[in-house]
């Protein structure tokens, strides 16, 4: 007798009842970039369908999510340089432009999630997560302006914040902190293992935020290692994240299994800026289908383990899905 697995794959139907992974619009979370002014959507080159959007545009956007059920956006600030300095100093303020975005989001739109990222790089004039003194970026003296960055994202509305900033101990620092602000309900969603990546091109075109000197290989994780995710993995745990997550995403999907095997956490994903733009690029030189690529990818995320899954193919993804 021979053995024939193609029996199960023979009719839709069985295809549909035998498959071990959904993608839906539930799973999804929608990066968005905001700039001052009015009226605004300034192409980014290198992430084609997104722009960098004054807040009455931003609004609009986030209802379009809303509009196909996606969950939740994921803000980042474009600064004016004349407010970027070494410390990131514009980075908590009450009324600085990430803040009233925020306070915008969530008052037209109160069921969506609003995800704000925490690191100095917007901010910062020398294009670092954390504070450069020297040649070094300094860990100890970055805590405590992350943990004043998250506090005041929380005070403006965030639901989630992420620290992307790949500091020691900084998810520690940002719960007490929020916790002794009386924002014990904000989450923090942890960018737990971030590799030092090539793949972040378009987003720091989109931000003009790569840094000015250097790289960021002293702080985010050597693209070489998967044991050293687990030892993240085990800090930001017992430093109190809400979630994890594993970037970028595709190139990494053996990382996304290994955490998901070690945490009863949910596990995010992103799909970052370059993963999106491939994509885009080789569509556009009718190379690749882009929706059918787009789907593929994400519900490889989904199958390596990811529950939430960052991707700027957000609203597409969701319009295909829902048919
Ligand atoms: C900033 C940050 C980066 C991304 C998310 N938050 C860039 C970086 O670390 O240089 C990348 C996202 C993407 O490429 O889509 N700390």
């Amino acid at each position: 007798m021979l053995i024939r697995p193609r029996r199960n794959r023979r009719h839709p139907a069985l295809r549909r009842l035998v498959r071990e992974t959904q993608l839906s619009p539930d799973d999804l979370v929608l990066p968005l970039f905001v700039q001052e002014g009015e009226g605004l959507a300034s192409a980014i080159a290198s992430l084609p369908g997104h722009a960098r959007l004054s807040i009455d545009r931003l609004v609009e956007k986030a209802g379009e999510a809303v509009a196909l059920g996606v969950p939740g956006v994921a803000l980042f600030p474009v600064i004016d340089p004349a407010e970027k300095d070494p410390r990131g100093s514009a980075a908590a303020k009450p009324d600085g432009l990430l803040q009233r975005s925020v306070r915008a989001l969530k008052a037209a739109h109160p069921e969506l999630l609003v995800i704000t990222d925490v690191a100095l790089d917007p901010y910062s004039s020398d294009g670092h997560d954390g504070v450069l003194i020297g040649e070094r970026i300094d860990n100890d003296e970055t805590l405590p302006i992350l943990a004043a960055m998250a506090v005041s994202q929380a005070e403006a509305g965030a639901d989630v914040v992420a620290p992307s900033d790949m500091m020691d101990g900084r998810v520690l620092a940002i719960r007490e902190a929020l916790d002794a602000a009386g924002f014990t309900e904000v989450a923090i969603g942890s960018y737990c293992t971030k590799y030092a990546s090539a793949f972040y091109g378009p987003f720091r075109e989109a931000l003009d935020s790569a840094p000015r000197s250097g790289d960021k290989k002293t702080y985010q994780m050597d693209p070489a290692n998967a044991r050293e995710a687990l030892r993240e993995l085990s800090l930001d745990e017992s430093e109190g994240a809400d979630w994890v997550m594993v970037k970028p995403g595709l190139v990494y999907a053996d990382i996304i299994r290994l955490v998901r095997d070690h945490t009863a956490l949910p596990v995010a994903a992103y799909h970052v800026s370059g993963e999106y733009a491939m994509l885009r690029a080789a569509a556009e030189r009718g190379w690749l289908d882009y929706d059918r690529c787009l789907l593929e990818s994400l519900l490889s995320l989904k199958r390596a383990g990811a529950d939430v899954i960052f991707t700027y193919g957000a609203l597409d993804a969701a319009r295909l899905l829902r048919g």
